[in-house]
């Protein structure tokens, strides 16, 4: 992303616009922002529900959690993950990807560094809108961060928000993988990393 590109994205930033950051590079609000934080902030705010899935490539497809590739621009992408109930994604980092999740909703449990991230008070569903009460919260995942989730009845939705470092070329950000994987079609499908294969996952794998 040029410097004049990000001067754009930083003046369409919305002033208001308030995320649930539960891990962030920043310890203080203070701190300036970084590309993909800013790249972050741009693409929540002006990406509409369409998104710009391109024609080529637009989905993955890895034990039977499905991504659409939203966005992809340079060394930035967007993916949107679905991922059916009872999924276990373990403990895990991806070495040449610095990225954002977004929480959209569904039955999510997200870990980072070991533990649940999710406040209790944003677990579960608004009453009156039945969209999830923690939608929007977002967790920074650096290259070296572990994280994992668990995902419960009626599965989960969340988006991924990267930045693709030291020149790999984007791709799927599940194939960018150290750790334990889903399994063996994950395990099969791993380009970069260090891939472990594992018999039974449970939610101690999650949280280790
Ligand atoms: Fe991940």
């Amino acid at each position: 992303m040029s410097e004049a590109q990000l001067a754009a994205h930083i003046g369409m930033l919305c002033q208001n616009e308030k995320l649930r950051l539960l891990h962030s590079h920043r310890t203080t609000q203070q701190e300036p922002m970084d590309e993909l934080e800013l790249f972050l902030k741009w693409s929540l705010k002006n990406l509409n529900m369409l998104g710009m899935v391109p024609y080529a490539k637009a989905t993955w497809s890895i034990e039977g959690v499905t991504s659409v590739l939203m966005y992809r621009k340079d060394q930035y992408q967007i993916q949107m993950f679905i991922v059916p109930e009872n999924t276990i994604i373990p403990e895990h980092t991806h070495p040449n990807v610095d990225s954002y999740e977004v929480y959209v909703g569904g039955n999510i449990k997200f870990s980072h560094s070991g533990k649940y991230v999710l406040a209790k008070e944003v677990e579960g569903e608004n009453p009156n809108t039945k969209t999830a009460l923690g939608r929007g919260s977002v967790i920074r995942v650096k290259p070296n961060d572990k994280h994992g989730g668990v995902f419960g009845p009626g599965g989960g939705v969340f988006l991924s928000v990267q930045h693709w470092l030291n020149k790999v070329e984007p791709h799927c950000v599940a194939a960018d993988y150290t750790g334990t994987v889903m399994g063996e079609d994950h395990y099969s499908k791993v380009i970069c990393g260090k891939p472990e294969l594992k018999a039974t996952l449970t939610e101690n794998d999650v949280i280790n």
